[in-house]
């Protein structure tokens, strides 16, 4: 196991608060802070534009960054792309795909609403969709979506780990399920790349989407999206950079990935994502997620045995846990935490507002771990929650 107490040293903010909020975003190491103000300071140029030193380098380093991220999710480089966020991602495969009138989609109700609304929408171009609901813990029986399936259905859109319950789906089912039944499949892989090892190759999906700010350690403003067959989508989103050739009315588009990111994309976040991806291998991403299981489910235990408290999800979680104090409103359960501990936690729908109110509620208080946290942070944190029943009974 790795010394989370050396790790710490890399994220100077931790010394200030208790952060419990790395599923709406983690912090970021020193070292990719680094390589960005390296872009800046020492060779910031255009991507893929440019024959002078300083574009060279930065082409570079940018197809660098590239590899190094592919090679981590187990993807082919020209099949992976690069978005401003998870939500980009599930948002180019919507407005990309050839649908037509009367094709189907089979989703959940865990979705949070970037893997919701973009399928939503597509009702207007006549496509039907399918919101399949979990149990109580959050867990998607893949045969549910099984016998959703119509012979109009073209894609399952599902999460690999909920960021309302940190209960985690089994994928490998729902893709075989998908593939013998011809149906292509989009994996929100937003609270799983990064903290459990994902091997697209053996996933077996067509696409993935995930940020790059959250279980990665980049910055904000990143994100990956693969997609394993690039020829079945057009970009809707075209210019700078995607094409090959333009001539009278005509243009020839260049192949993947360079088709998909149209403009000046954010190089210094993607350099500095791929310098957070060789420090998340460096640690070792199984490690991080024996490490996060465990302060999780040691939270989730503890917190459970507090009679004033609800936790929610299974028993088995990622690194996310959620939780409710009765008679106290998730949001002012989340401000006194702050004041009085300086403790960062979620609170509210958490972008998920379906599976927010099947659970009964309209918010919830939500802690999560990261490879950074401490069982001291799990003490804080229980003891912290324990301290409100004086304003509850
Ligand atoms: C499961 C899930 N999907 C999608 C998103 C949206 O991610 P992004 O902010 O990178 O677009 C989130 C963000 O928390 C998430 O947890």
């Amino acid at each position: 196991m790795y010394d989370v107490y050396a790790v710490r040293e890399d994220f100077p903010v931790l010394k200030e608060v208790v952060y419990l909020d790395s599923t709406a975003t983690t912090q970021t190491p020193i070292p990719a802070v680094e390589a960005m103000v390296e872009y800046f300071y020492r060779y910031a140029g255009n991507h893929g534009r440019g024959a002078h030193r300083l574009a060279r380098e930065t082409t570079n380093r940018y197809e660098d960054a590239r590899e190094t991220v592919a090679s981590f999710l187990n993807a082919d480089p020209s099949k992976t792309v690069f978005t401003k966020n998870t939500t980009d991602g599930i948002n180019l495969v919507a407005n990309s795909y050839p649908w037509e009138a009367g094709d189907h989609i089979v989703t959940t109700m865990l979705e949070h609403h970037s893997n919701l609304l973009p399928w939503l929408r597509l009702q207007k171009k006549g496509v039907n969709v399918t919101v399949v609901s979990p149990d109580r813990k959050g867990i998607i029986d893949p045969q549910m979506i099984e016998n959703a399936l119509t012979d109009r259905t073209k894609l399952i859109a599902i999460t690999q780990v909920s960021n309302v319950f940190g209960s985690i789906q089994n994928i490998k089912r729902t893709t075989k399920i998908a593939r013998r039944n011809g149906v292509k499949t989009l994996i929100d892989g937003a609270q799983s790349a990064g903290h459990m090892p994902v091997d697209l190759k053996d996933l077996e999906c067509d696409f993935f989407a995930t940020a790059g700010h959250k279980g990665l350690l980049g910055p904000q403003g990143t994100g990956v999206l693969y997609i394993r067959q690039p020829e079945i989508l057009e970009s809707a989103s075209l210019g700078g950079g995607t094409v090959s050739d333009v001539s009278g009315l005509s243009y020839t588009l260049e192949p993947s990935p360079a088709c998909f990111e149209a403009g000046t994309p954010n190089i210094p976040g993607v350099i500095g994502l791929g310098r957070a991806v060789e420090y998340v291998e460096k640690i070792g991403v199984s490690e991080i997620e024996k490490h996060e299981a465990k302060l999780s489910g040691e939270a989730a235990k503890r917190l459970s045995e507090l009679e004033h408290v609800e936790v929610y999800g299974p028993e088995n979680r990622a690194g996310i846990v959620p939780f409710n104090v009765k008679g106290l409103h998730a949001h002012d359960v989340a401000l006194i935490l702050d004041q009085t501990r300086k403790i960062c936690v979620r609170s509210g729908h958490h972008c998920a507002i379906p599976i927010t109110r099947f659970l009964e509620v309209d918010s919830t208080v939500r802690a999560s771990f990261a490879l950074y946290n401490t069982e001291e942070e799990v003490d804080i944190l229980v003891n912290a929650v324990n301290a409100l029943k004086a304003l509850v009974s």
